[in-house]
């Protein structure tokens, strides 16, 4: 996938060629390199390939969606464009997006993918780039298709999940979800969206312990 420098013929080695590999982010799921020509590869750690994530990043591209532009997928390599930009997360801890902003910046997002028939399960603040065009949605790798509200369900239970959680993001997790919460329906699925989170293979035991109180706290919080 990155092409190593080649030194043909015993010549100097081709500079388009070179590429100065940097990783990103090394995350649950995958390692993210910028590759440079404002391009990021994600290699994913699972075999699955990524190649239907891609076509279903293409077509939402081509609906005018807020997803990163495609340029190659293979197995567990996804290239596409670059998003500049800070994390939707990290603008909240920098203060420079309250949480209404942010909670109606997910809201839109849920409704835009509802209009165009696929979940994203898996959008929370750290998948949201504040791009200079506005908020792109990344992180297509568990994108599917199933009943629309599953996919509120799931932001509101993985918000829960942090809230429930102890870290130093329970706080701003609970205030987000407080201003999220009643402006979707998020428990008609929310015992899917559990049964889900319990089969996701990225979550600690902890956080398998502590689901209930997620759970119980999404219906807290939704007033309905
Ligand atoms: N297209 C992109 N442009 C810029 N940064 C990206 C892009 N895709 C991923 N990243 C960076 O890599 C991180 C991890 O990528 P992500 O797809 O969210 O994988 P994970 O499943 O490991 O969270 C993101 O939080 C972001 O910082
Ligand atoms: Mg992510």
């Amino acid at each position: 996938m990155i092409p190593a420098p080649q030194n043909r013929g015993g010549g100097e080695l081709r500079p388009h060629t070179i590429h100065v590999v940097e990783l990103l982010a090394s995350g649950r799921e995958a390692d993210v390199f910028d590759i440079g020509d404002n391009r990021v590869l994600r290699r994913s750690r699972d075999d699955r390939g990524v190649e239907r994530e891609a076509e279903v990043m293409i077509r939402l591209a081509a609906q005018g969606f807020p997803v990163p532009a495609v340029h190659h997928a293979a197995g567990r390599d996804l290239v596409m464009e670059r998003v500049e930009g800070p994390s939707m997360l990290t603008a909240l801890l920098t203060e420079d997006l309250d949480v209404t902003t942010a909670a109606e910046i997910m809201t839109t997002l849920h409704t835009r993918l509802r209009q165009a028939d696929i979940l994203h399960l898996d959008l929370h603040p750290d998948n949201v780039i504040l791009s200079p065009n506005g908020p792109v949605l990344i992180d297509w790798s568990n994108c599917t298709e199933g009943p629309p509200g599953l996919d509120p369900a799931i932001s509101a239970l993985i918000l829960a999940q942090v809230s429930v959680g102890g870290t130093d993001l329970a706080d701003l997790a609970h205030d987000l979800l407080r201003v999220f919460a009643p402006r979707l329906d998020i428990t008609t699925e929310l015992p899917a969206a559990v049964r889900l989170r319990e089969t996701n293979p990225s979550m600690s035991a902890q956080e398998l312990a502590d689901l209930g109180k997620a759970a119980d706290l999404v219906r807290r919080l939704s007033g309905r």
